[in-house]
């Protein structure tokens, strides 16, 4: 049972397909969903058709990349929450470019900070004074209150990188999310005061465009344990690396 009392509001960036997809499917078919929900950049259809059966769903087209189409996508969410302000932002959009110490470029390393890293950063900066809104209408931690939660993965942990687990050879994905934990970690001492939660979150290793036709676990299961650990995050987890299954995971 998924408790989202008091959490009014969810924007999810890259829901067109994959994990964020998945995320808005399951939050709609809980009881305590949040009322004014899901947003993010899309032209996928299955998120649209979502949207259109469902109000609390809105869509808004968001390039993470482009601060231009950020500072829309704030207008826009700005309309939609109103005073209540946000409650919790995913940072979930990202790339993966396979890429060895053979293949590996100068633009693949920068495509892939640039979307996996220096995105998120600047995504949440943008949603601050939406986050900080909602963030003073509220006591403890948490998403009741506001929360930024950055997926990254357990492929970004520098300790896990060795012998079986350091077989994936990703020259850009992985330093993109060892540096977005370190984001995450400052954001959270730098938000911590003003009671803003922030967590690394690894999502598992899921069949998806991005995690391959061979990983572990579907959608439905990686988001099924997801969403539970999300809702029971408090100040306890703040500034942490968090598994899909509760675990935290060494940076
Ligand atoms: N799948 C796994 O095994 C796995 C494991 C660990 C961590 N993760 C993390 O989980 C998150 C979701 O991954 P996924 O497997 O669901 O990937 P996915 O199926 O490839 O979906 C990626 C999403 O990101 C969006 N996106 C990419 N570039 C964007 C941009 N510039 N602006 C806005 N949106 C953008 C895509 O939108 P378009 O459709 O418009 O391209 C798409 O909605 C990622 O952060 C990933 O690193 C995944």
């Amino acid at each position: 049972m998924l408790n989202f009392s008091k959490c009014h509001s969810i924007l999810i960036t890259g829901a067109s397909r994959g994990l964020g997809l998945e995320m808005v499917r399951q939050l709609l078919s809980t009881p305590e969903r949040p009322k004014k929900n899901h947003r993010n950049r899309c032209r996928g259809t299955e998120l649209q058709a979502l949207a259109k059966s469902h109000p609390e769903v809105h869509v808004v087209t968001l390039d993470v990349t482009s601060d231009v189409s950020v500072n829309d996508a704030v207008q826009e969410v700005k309309s939609i929450v109103g005073a209540d302000g946000l409650n919790c932002l995913i940072n979930n959009a990202a790339i993966n470019i396979h890429c060895d110490l053979d293949t590996v470029t100068r633009d693949v390393m920068m495509k892939t900070y640039e979307i996996n890293t220096v995105a998120p950063l600047f995504v949440t900066k943008a949603f601050l004074p939406l986050l900080r809104e909602a963030a003073g209408q509220g006591s403890g931690m948490g998403i009741h209150r506001s929360a930024v939660i950055n997926v990254s993965s357990i492929l970004g942990s520098v300790q896990l990188n060795w012998g079986e687990m350091g077989a994936p050879k990703l020259y850009a994905y992985r330093p993109s999310k060892s540096a977005l934990n370190m984001i995450t970690r400052s954001l959270a001492v730098d938000l911590e005061a003003e009671g803003i939660l922030c967590v690394a979150l690894h999502p598992g290793w899921v069949r998806t465009d991005l995690g391959g036709a061979d990983a572990d676990m579907s959608v439905e299961e990686s988001i099924s344990s997801v969403l539970p650990v999300i809702c029971g995050l408090t100040e306890k987890d703040h500034g942490g690396f968090v598994s899909y299954n509760g675990e935290t995971l060494p940076w």
